[in-house]
């Protein structure tokens, strides 16, 4: 993001994207390519070769990626020039391949090299590993072998999460991509970073005066980042119950937004001044014991219920689930950031599937003023500030004060100030994949993830994660389809004198 501006074009690029014919690249990635296409944001020289085991040909891929861009594009075809798809589709080459077979490097060796002709240089080259993390290794070790990766000015890996089941796995995979690729290479993904308004984190922070004055433990009460989802896990079970909440969400986007919400100042937008200081919080938050866990961490699994009239199967009836699992589908943690500024300021984080609203919301909550001077009857509406920074379906930053209601009695009640991006800005709002893309294309890892950060947010989860996975949790299932989680997650925040908050969202449903 920070070195994207019009006038800077990214240089020839060739994508070899493994897991081709996967929902990610024809549902993300593909499209995210195309809408940069639109935009004029791809590089004059660019292939995009998909990788996998079916025989299409160029053609044939091109029609099925065509029905998917005309489902999941942000730029529908229908908006673009007729002749965009057909001119972008001719970068697009599907080459059949098998990761084992030695003749799939020796062929992607040959078409880098015939590209390098036509671009006349050296071409920034991307491995996009779209594919289940066992096959990581094999891919990397054969990039290797083949010698495609001796540039590390040009050539990038980029990795999809999970990016390890746990701390051990996780350190493996860096010591293992590290004897491939040097770090500047090694892009991890996580498309949260990639998020308008997740990125506009940085840019309320540290480009308004205003609120690093405030921004400690002086002035702030607490703080609530929640990700709720109505969606279950639908097809993803198999996946899904090896992972959990804690795995899915928090272990990676809840504790990025975290890092955003609680890192000081860096000293410029460069990738790893931004990405040191992020890495700070995670060392500086406070490690559980398992008497912690008990105290400061609710898990919870859903169970069959109604939402909006349709009857939805509780987590272990869904497919690929263990009828008898033990995952997770929901957590609810208070954190604490031992550090000079966020001393004492407890960090609630929730998220949760089949839960009553989708949204993503991280809320600010401001100490109390030190001397009420107003009568009881004027401060029966009576709420602290806070600042209320909505990722996602709205996306909204609210500062919410209290004002007088107008009329001849003094009554106090909250009001927002709000910077609404639909009412601000015209115009679409780019898709997470299409920054990330564009930031791999330029070589700019400020929304990635570094191996010790990824490693760090492990080393906070596992206690929490061995205590979960080492004893059954006797509540499964635990809150119903269309709830806002178990109740003991209530009780976490109750006992410190706070609620859980939830935006009042028009049309929130998806
Ligand atoms: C993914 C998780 O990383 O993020 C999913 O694996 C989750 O379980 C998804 O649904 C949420 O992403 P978003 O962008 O829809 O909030």
């Amino acid at each position: 993001m920070s070195a994207a501006t019009d006038a800077i074009k990214s240089e020839p690029t060739i994508f070899f994207l493994f897991g081709g014919t996967g929902d990610l690249t024809s549902r993300k990635l593909v499209p995210a390519l195309y809408n940069l296409y639109i935009d004029g944001r791809m590089p004059t020289h660019f292939q995009i070769v998909a990788m996998g085991r079916t025989q299409y040909s160029n053609d044939a891929f091109r029609d099925v990626l065509l029905k998917d861009i005309k489902q999941f594009s942000r730029k529908r075809v229908g908006q673009a020039p007729p002749e965009t798809w057909d001119q972008f589709a001719k970068h697009i080459f599907f080459q059949v391949s098998d990761i084992n077979n030695p003749q799939t490097y020796q062929e992607q060796s040959e078409r880098i090299a015939e590209f390098g002709k036509i671009c006349s240089g050296e071409p920034n080259v991307v491995y996009y590993l779209a594919v289940a993390p066992r096959f990581f290794s094999t891919i990397a070790e054969n990039i290797s072998k083949f010698k495609l990766a001796a540039n590390p000015e040009k050539a990038r890996i980029v990795i999809e999460k999970p990016f390890g089941h746990n701390l051990e796995s996780a350190r493996q995979l860096n010591q293992l991509l590290g004897g491939v690729f040097s770090e500047q290479q090694i892009y991890r993904i996580d498309h949260y970073l990639g998020k308008e308004t997740v990125q506009n984190i940085l840019a309320l922070r540290f480009s308004n005066s205003i609120f690093e004055p405030l921004w400690n433990r002086n002035y702030i009460d607490h703080i609530q980042i929640s990700v709720s989802e109505q969606l279950g896990v639908g097809s993803r079970g198999g996946y899904y119950d090896e992972s959990g909440a804690l795995r899915d969400m928090i272990q990676n986007h809840i504790l990025q937004l975290l890092c955003l919400v609680a890192m000081e100042p860096p000293t410029s937008f460069q990738a790893d001044e931004v990405r040191n200081k992020k890495v700070d919080v995670l060392h500086s938050m406070r490690k559980f014991t398992a008497e912690d866990v008990k105290k400061n961490a609710v898990r919870g699994q859903y169970s069959k219920g109604w939402m909006e009239g349709q009857e939805l199967p509780g987590y272990r009836e869904e497919p690929g689930v263990a009828p008898d699992s033990n995952t997770e589908t929901f957590a609810a943690i208070k954190f604490h950031i031992d550090n000079w500024r966020w001393h004492g300021v407890p960090f609630y984080l929730r998220t949760g599937k089949r839960m009553h609203q989708s949204s993503s919301v991280i809320m600010i909550q401001f100490k109390d003023v030190p001397h009420l001077i107003f009568p009881s009857e004027a401060i029966e509406g009576w709420q602290q500030n806070r600042l209320i920074i909505s990722i996602q379906p709205e996306m909204s930053v609210r500062l919410q004060i209290q004002a007088k209601r107008p009329g001849l009695d003094m009554t106090l009640n909250p009001v927002d100030m709000i910077f609404d991006y639909n009412g601000t800005y015209t115009g679409d709002t780019p898709e997470a994949y299409e920054t990330l893309l564009l930031d791999t294309m330029l070589g700019d890892q400020t929304l990635f993830m570094r191996g010790d950060q990824v490693e760090a947010a492990w080393d906070l989860v596992m206690p929490i994660l061995n205590a979960w996975g080492g004893k059954k949790s006797i509540s499964f299932p635990n809150y119903p389809v269309d709830s806002w989680g178990p109740e003991t997650a209530e009780s976490l925040i109750a006992k410190d004198g706070f609620h859980w908050f939830t935006l009042p969202l028009k049309n929130s449903r998806k």
